[in-house]
């Protein structure tokens, strides 16, 4: 199935940043818009709804994922997720697996008022309970805050990654190395950012400790990566990001 992937990134990214102070590692297990707490599995995500003309209307729907969707199946390990509006201002976010077999669901339809599973027609309402089977048990809700204004604060339990920074030998201006675990069909990029209050920038990097830093972004094929990026500054804060898709 071709998806559209309407890219959306504004710094949509998981895992957990290192910084580089003064010579010395700090980890950091904060992003922008991610944050991993300290001693929990999950991420916590951060949507602003003023990103999501459709959330802020009533019976809107959207569906993000971050890898893409095959033929009724998600093509790497992780399903989308769908955050329904309903006509009270109540949100809903649901995960996309039909639960009679598997299939990803749709974002809400809005005209029909159900959700409706394309592969053997499992009926959802706009809170994830069934309407209609073969599917006989709701879709999986993820537990979220919504501090009432523009930010939906989302527990997503397995999305979570760390990152880790090391310094390679050769100066102040050597190399930085980064290492971390990646998921199949999920795309990497690396951000950069001197200063805590500056806006983080797309960087960079090689794949190889000698090889040219000239590429931007990186599949992941489920194996652990590794690369390179050029020191422009003495001090700075990196951050892997996985590229988040509406689709
Ligand atoms: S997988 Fe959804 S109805 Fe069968």
């Amino acid at each position: 199935m071709n998806i559209p992937r309407r890219r959306f990134v504004k710094l949509l990214t998981f895992g957990t940043a290192t910084s580089l102070v003064a010579g010395k590692f700090c980890r950091h297990n904060l992003l922008a818009y991610c944050e991993l707490p300290p001693g929990q599995e999950g991420a916590v995500f951060k949507i602003r709804l003023s990103d999501f003309p459709a959330l802020q209307e009533d019976y809107g729907s959207v569906r993000l994922g971050i890898n893409p969707i095959g033929s009724d199946f998600p093509d790497g390990l992780f399903y989308p997720f769908i955050i329904n509006r309903d006509g009270f201002g109540n949100f809903y976010v649901l995960d996309c697996e039909c639960r009679h077999a598997g299939c990803v669901v749709p974002t809400y339809d809005n005209t029909e008022f159900v959700i409706l599973c394309p592969c053997h027609g499992s009926r959802y309402d706009i809170d994830g309970s069934v309407l209609g089977g073969p599917a006989t048990e709701p879709l999986h809700q993820y537990p979220f805050e919504f501090d009432g204004n523009d930010t939906l604060t989302i527990h997503v339990p397995c999305w979570a990654f760390n990152t880790q920074l090391s310094i390679l030998p050769g100066g102040p201006n050597s190399r930085v190395q980064l290492d971390f675990p990646t998921f199949p069909q999920v795309t990497y990029e690396v951000r950069f950012r001197e200063r805590p209050q500056d806006p983080w920038t797309l960087a960079s990097f090689a794949t190889t400790l000698g090889g040219p830093a000239d590429q931007t972004s990186r599949l992941g094929l489920g194996t652990p990566a590794t690369i390179y990026l050029d020191r422009t500054t003495p001090t700075g804060l990196y951050a892997v990001s996985m590229d988040l898709f509406e689709m």
